[in-house]
């Protein structure tokens, strides 16, 4: 298998950085007026404006030549037709059926799964409505009030983020809780704020063994048998799985059992039956607008030529960044509040899809591969870590995202905000030099001697990349576009890099030495052969915890 950087393309872009890379944004800005035009575009309710970026048009066909060598149109076709892209687990990745508005069929394994999927979607609508209209009630005869997501990784953070993000959708009796952390803890403190007789407890888990989201699930079954019976379980206990036997073992009718299949990744599945706390929290109607939002953006990405290609553009971008300029992480700052779980949901889409150093064949990769994803709201990150940003030795580009249309009552709040975003996106790529620094403070009316100690503090590089992503506003539609967009985005890059996006072997390791020290914590076996500093470790708690201990 060839390796990105064997291709002709990446010769002409080592070429390309040596050319640019002491140029300075400002420049490319002051010499070219038709930038900011020419590097965005609109797709669907999104606004992308990528022009903040050391790119040059020469740059960005050097890129798409590099995706088209590595094989990405037929990969794209590959994925869509449902071919097992997901070669180590030998798995169709179909994400994209799932919001397949046109509903043609879409054929994995010899057999079109556009029935099944429409079949789960009807089964969700009617759930949700009797749940959202009251017709469904818990054992005492209540309405539902609050719904309880246990789940974690891509079964928690996608309904989480979507719920939170479009939160003025939300039906007004329904308060959302979800719990993803085995510490007792976050389940307890649920537990503590909802009433059995109200409540609805969605255990979502694709392989359902997960030891997180079961033990969680144990617990509270146990604590609703304390008020209800076994077969009050049937109102207030819901599944959410590809793996019927284990629900059925753990004691949920597989009547109450929501669907979904192998070829639905964790961190790609919020569009499947694991939206399910998203559709009853929205309704289905604001659901099925967030599917049409992520098939728009499908669409496009299937159809635009690589070159006008939102989410391979923003990839190759990335790779510029990446494997070019070194830079090993990137930001996500959204300035909504309601989208403040989008940089953990970003995250795990793109570290656990592209977090690997071996290709597809097995060789290890020769380039570096996904950047470290954070961030957190932009507004608060200025009050933190911008700092680092503006003025550090790390180069970080950055994602700035907010809604365009003002929302809510309160005035000036929008302006104030986006006044910000847009501040930020402007002083990271245009910077301060030292003689701008010196006018300000002389301008201020400062010392000689006092302008000389500070004007050097006050200089700022720029040339910092970013883009702005501007959705309409936060809505079902633009944001099923905009997490599609990022969906796609990190799938380019996983085939330029010629991994594997869709397994997360990664995982495994840590999962199966917790077994054993779990049994060795509980005293139910003798300790192990492991590192010193691990038994000293498994001997401390075992001492502080003595009492309880067996053997
Ligand atoms: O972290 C590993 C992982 O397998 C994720 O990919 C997945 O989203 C999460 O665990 C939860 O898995 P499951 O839905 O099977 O409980």
């Amino acid at each position: 298998m060839q390796r990105p950087n064997d291709f002709p393309s990446w010769q002409k872009l080592q070429r390309l950085y040596g050319q640019t890379r002491n140029v300075h944004l400002r420049d490319w800005f002051a010499r070219d007026p038709e930038r900011a035009e020419r590097y965005a575009m609109t797709v669907g309710g999104i606004y992308a404006d990528f022009s903040k970026n050391r790119i040059n048009d020469e740059i960005l066909d050097a890129l798409v030549e590099l995706a088209q060598e590595s094989g990405l149109p037929e990969k794209m076709q590959q994925m869509f037709g449902g071919s097992k892209i997901n070669q180590t687990e030998q798995r169709a990745v179909l994400h994209t059926a799932l919001r397949n508005r046109s509903n043609l069929p879409v054929v994995a394994d010899g057999k079109d799964v556009m029935p099944e999927i429409n079949r789960v979607l009807r089964q969700m609508g009617d759930f949700a409505g009797e749940v959202r209209n009251g017709s469904w009630r818990g054992y005492s005869g209540k309405e539902i009030t609050d719904i309880v997501n246990i789940g974690i990784g891509g079964s928690d953070l996608g309904p989480l983020m979507m719920c939170t993000a479009l939160k003025p959708y939300g039906h007004p009796r329904l308060r959302m809780h979800f719990v993803s952390n085995v510490d007792g803890a976050q389940l307890s403190d649920t537990l503590a704020k909802t009433n059995p007789e109200t409540t609805l407890f969605i255990v979502a888990s694709k392989t359902f063994t997960t030891q997180e989201t079961l033990t969680n699930a144990h617990t509270a079954r146990a604590w609703f048998l304390q008020y209800a019976g076994e077969p009050d379980i049937a109102k207030h206990f819901i599944a959410v799985s590809t793996n019927r036997e284990a629900v059925a073992q753990f004691g949920i009718d597989t009547d109450n059992m929501f669907e979904f299949w192998d070829w639905v990744g964790g961190r790609y599945s919020l569009w499947s039956a694991i939206g399910l706390p998203i559709m009853l929290y929205l309704g289905e109607e604001h659901f099925v607008e967030m599917l049409s939002g992520a098939y728009l953006m499908d669409r496009h990405f299937i159809e635009a030529p690589l070159r006008h290609n939102l989410p391979v553009l923003l990839a190759l971008i990335g790779v510029w960044y990446i494997n070019f300029y070194g830079y090993g992480s990137h930001v996500i700052a959204p300035y909504d509040q309601h989208l403040h779980h989008l940089p953990r949901f970003i995250q795990q889409l793109d570290m656990e899809s592209n977090g690997k150093r071996v290709q597809l064949d097995g060789n290890r990769v020769a380039t570096a591969t996904s950047p470290i994803v954070w961030g957190a709201t932009g507004i608060n990150g200025q009050h933190a870590f911008f700092q680092l940003l503006h003025q550090g030795t790390h180069v970080a580009p950055i994602d700035f995202i907010v809604g365009l249309h003002k929302h809510g009552s309160l005035p000036e709040h929008h302006e104030i905000l986006l006044s910000n975003v847009f501040a930020q996106a402007e002083a990271l790529m245009r910077g301060q030099t030292e003689a701008e620094a010196r006018a300000a403070l002389s301008a201020q009316g400062l010392p000689e001697e006092r302008i000389g100690l500070l004007a050097k503090h006050k200089v700022f590089e720029g040339n910092h990349p970013s883009n702005m992503l501007l959705p309409r506003s936060i809505n079902p539609h633009d944001m099923g576009s905009l997490i599609a967009l990022y969906e796609h985005k990190v799938f380019v890059q996983g085939v330029i890099w010629g991994i594997n996006s869709f397994d997360q072997w990664g995982v495994e390791l840590g999962k199966q030495l917790a077994k054993t020290i779990l049994a060795e914590l509980k005293g139910e076996q003798k300790t192990q052969p492991h590192d010193a500093s691990t038994s000293r470790l498994i001997r401390l708690y075992r001492d502080v915890n003595s009492d309880t201990r067996r053997l």
